[in-house]
């Protein structure tokens, strides 16, 4: 079983592609935690596929990660995609695991187009090509990895603690909050699928515009991503020339 948490599609379409190579299923961990779904026992291969948020693990993913227990697996394994680095996301998940008496068995990590268009510019098409070429042709020596079953840490691009540690719980505080999203009502047209879509239930319909509710979201970015019309912002407008972005190779 590949468990995927995904706002843009990378991780969906890694686990989909594991999946398929492993004669396996794919499924969100959003459903998971809907259905209470925490125990995973007797699975020829148990992986978690999740995005690096702010060089750590998204904060979903780190409660599902603490709730989660594995029984009787044969293999076990994390990946993460990730834009540009890692960083600490791996010792991250080690660390809950160790608490809890558990391990994975081998953590890997894929190159994809980094969503965080505040910074990222995602409105090249050539340049998003590259990207995700470099990620297919790392996906592939992947999946042959855990064809094999192959254990140890083969992540890319990590960063050690005292680099990597303040600045990201620095911006994991500040960044992640809803005050920094915005709709531009004129181009809105309350089609509601950012309400329907956010993971966390961060966003209601107040009339025919989106409101954030919570003070603090996952900040996966995809309502700015998914809109059909583009009408979510980060910052003050800062994400709004970097483009939108879904990965092409799968349906988010
Ligand atoms: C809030 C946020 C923070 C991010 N921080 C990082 C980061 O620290 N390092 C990195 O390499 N990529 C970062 N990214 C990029 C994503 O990890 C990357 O694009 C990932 O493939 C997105 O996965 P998804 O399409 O499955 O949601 C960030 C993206 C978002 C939305
Ligand atoms: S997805 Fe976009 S167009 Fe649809 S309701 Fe949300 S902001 Fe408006
Ligand atoms: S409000 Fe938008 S950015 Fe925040 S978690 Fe929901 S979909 Fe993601």
């Amino acid at each position: 079983m590949i468990l995927y948490f995904s706002a843009t599609g990378n991780g969906k379409y890694i686990a989909e592609q594991i999946a398929a190579e492993t004669d396996d299923k794919a499924i969100s961990i959003v459903d998971c935690i809907r259905e209470g779904k925490y125990l995973f026992k007797d699975e020829k291969i148990l992986g978690i596929i999740t995005p690096t948020y702010f060089w750590r693990l998204p904060r979903i993913v780190t409660e599902f990660l603490e709730k989660f227990t594995i029984e009787n697996c044969k293999y076990t394994f994390l990946l993460a995609s990730y834009g540009t680095s890692t960083g600490q996301l791996v010792a991250m998940a080690r660390e809950i695991l160790k608490r809890k008496g558990q391990k994975f068995d081998a953590y890997y990590s894929v190159i994809m187009p980094d969503t965080w268009t505040p910074i990222f510019n995602l409105s090249n098409k050539e340049r998003v090509e590259r990207w995700l070429n470099k990620g297919k042709a790392q996906l592939k020596t992947v999946i042959e990895n855990i064809k094999l079953k192959r254990c140890g840490d083969f992540t890319k691009k990590k960063l050690p603690k005292f680099v990597a540690a303040l600045p990201s719980a620095f911006m994991y505080a500040t960044e992640r909050k809803t005050k920094n999203l915005s709709v531009n009502k004129d181009l809105c047209i309350g089609c509601k699928l950012c309400e329907k879509k956010c993971p966390v239930g961060a966003i209601i319909m107040e009339g025919e515009h989106p409101v954030w509710k919570d003070e603090e979201c996952e900040m996966c970015l995809g309502c700015l991503h998914r809109c059909p019309k583009f009408a979510i912002s980060y910052g003050s407008g800062r994400s709004n020339k970097h483009g939108q972005y879904k990965n092409p190779y799968t349906k988010i």
